[in-house]
């Protein structure tokens, strides 16, 4: 057996709630921030870019909370290339106990036509802007965007000076998703022959999936002497998204023989990372989605199943258990007692507190006498949809019914509770869906725009519960919202409504005057 403890040590950098919040839509709560963060810290990310402090009030105030309650890994927070950006990303992340600042600037020809700096300019404001980083905090990632696409020659020359200014981390972005492994490689081990001081530094990767290859880009990079991987859960992130943490880990671990690095990550709380932040940004994670799509351990055709039953090895390479899938998966139903929901959740990743457990049971005890079988993923689509609906919500669904068949228009009564206040409505629509959402509307008339209303049945069985996800925009803005319920009419206007609280909570944070939009990436000094 290898000794892993004597081969090199790749540190995880996970970006879910910077660059993968990035995604449009995938906006998470205050409070959703700080239960992803304590879960990365728990499972062993050496580093996390918890956001851009000065984007707004609200990542400001997201950032210096994670660092305040991390408890070992480095927290970091994302600055362009100005003294204000690493003053405000300094102000939230020197509560950590191990602060990182990141700060960044395009190198590439494209990019340096933005801010129309000339290259010695350029090398002007790294040199002026890292120094300062590094005048604040010891531990100062330097990063040039788009550096796939900038001449080796600058690329170089900036790389140096970002390390003589201090950077303790020089990171190469894949900004576009535009490199291929080999050159990944041949990128870092250039800069490792060509820059003075580089042996002293960490290299990172921090690679864009467009072409589908950003793990393989960054895995070739780890081979040519990368010491960082930024990854996001589920790969989560900007267009195609980032390099997903579950896949680079997983291969790290199961190909060790051929890639002998280690990280710290415990690979067993994958899964219920996973399903959380899909709930949290709203975007699913498809089937076939390598470690952590539904069907990743599935085998349906006959020849599979046989070969499963005689040696699981003939058609897996990693076991369930190592993701933190359980082996076995009884279902629970409704004699099951209190014991053995918390049995089952324990196992499946969610250890919870007395009052939360309690909660958790009256919701399931009511499923489960709608539900002859209540699986594990009823579970989870269960645990997630009653986090998502809090009491304090400006609006809450209190009574629905529909009628719908082949003779339409279909019909909706729905009773909303609106601050605190009953109102109800008839709505017809077309379709039972169009009704409810009309009854919503009139209900509380707003001006959201319905971006992507999407269905995806939890388990099998026409009894199943179904995961309604919805997406809106309103002025900009965009609020995503989940619930799941056997009845799938019920799971969209809780979905639905869902997603308008989101959007009220940015609109009265907008009226606070917080920037509830995000900030370019274009350096305004
Ligand atoms: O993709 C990218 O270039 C980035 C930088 C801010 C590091 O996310
Ligand atoms: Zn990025």
């Amino acid at each position: 057996m290898t000794d892993k403890s004597t081969q090199p040590r790749v540190l995880i950098f996970d970006t879910t709630l910077r660059d993968g919040e990035q995604s449009p839509g995938a906006t998470m709560t205050h409070d959703e921030k700080l239960e992803i963060a304590a879960s990365l810290d728990e499972m062993g990310v050496d580093i996390i870019e918890a956001g851009f402090p000065i984007a707004s009030e609200g990542d400001f105030a997201a950032v210096s909370e994670i660092a305040r309650q991390a408890k070992s890994a480095q927290i970091c927070g994302l600055a362009r290339a100005n003294f204000k950006d690493i003053d405000r990303c300094w102000e939230a992340v020197k509560h950590a106990k191990r602060p990182r600042i990141h700060t960044f600037i395009g190198t590439s020809p494209l990019h340096r036509a933005i801010p129309n700096l000339t290259m010695d300019q350029m090398a002007e404001r790294i040199h002026e802007t890292v120094t300062h980083a590094r005048n604040l905090c010891d531990n100062v990632q330097w990063s040039p965007m788009d550096a796939t696409r900038t001449e080796h020659d600058y690329l170089c020359r900036t790389v140096e000076i970002a390390i003589k200014a201090g950077a303790t981390t020089i990171n190469i972005p894949d900004t576009v998703g535009y490199t291929a492994p080999r050159e990944s490689a041949d990128l870092i081990r250039m800069l490792l022959e060509r820059v003075p001081g580089a042996d002293n530094i960490i290299f990172a990767t921090h690679c864009h999936n467009d072409l589908g290859m950003a793990t393989a880009n960054s895995l070739a990079a780890v081979e040519a002497g990368a010491r960082q991987i930024e990854c996001t859960i589920n790969g989560l992130g900007e267009r195609a998204g980032n390099t997903a943490l579950e896949e680079v880990v997983m291969a790290l671990k199961v190909r060790n023989d051929i890639m002998p690095y280690r990280t710290g990550v415990d690979t067993t709380k994958i899964m219920a990372i996973s399903r959380r932040v899909a709930t949290v940004s709203g975007f699913a994670v498809q089937f076939n989605k390598a470690i952590v799509g539904k069907n990743a351990f599935a085998h349906e055709s006959g020849i599979h199943q046989d070969g499963m039953l005689k040696n699981r090895e003939t058609f897996e390479v990693m076991r369930p258990e190592d993701v933190g899938l359980s082996g076995t998966s009884l279902p629970l139903g409704k004699h099951s007692g209190r014991a053995a929901l918390r049995a089952k959740l324990k196992d499946l990743g969610y250890d919870m507190a007395d009052n939360q457990l309690n909660d958790a049971f009256v919701r399931f005890k009511a499923l489960a006498d709608r539900k002859k079988e209540v699986f594990d993923d009823d579970l989870i689509a269960l645990i997630h949809d009653s986090a998502t609906a809090a009491a304090h919500d400006t609006l809450q669904v209190k009574r629905l019914r529909v009628v719908c068949g082949t003779d339409g228009p279909q019909e909706a009564e729905l009773t909303l509770s609106i601050e605190g206040v009953d109102h109800s409505i008839d709505a017809t629509g077309d379709g039972p869906v169009d009704a409810a959402f009309n009854a919503v509307k009139m209900l509380y008339p707003h001006k959201a725009r319905l971006q992507l209303y999407q269905v995806q049945a939890v388990t099998e069985g026409t009894d199943a519960q179904a995961t309604v996800s919805v997406r809106l925009e309103e002025d900009g803005n965009i609020s995503t919202g989940q619930s799941a319920d056997t009845d799938t009419i019920v799971a969209s206007v809780r979905a639905y409504v869902n997603a308008l609280n989101r959007l009220i909570v940015r609109r009265e944070k907008a009226e606070m005057g917080y920037d509830t939009k995000g900030i370019s990436y274009r350096d305004q000094s």
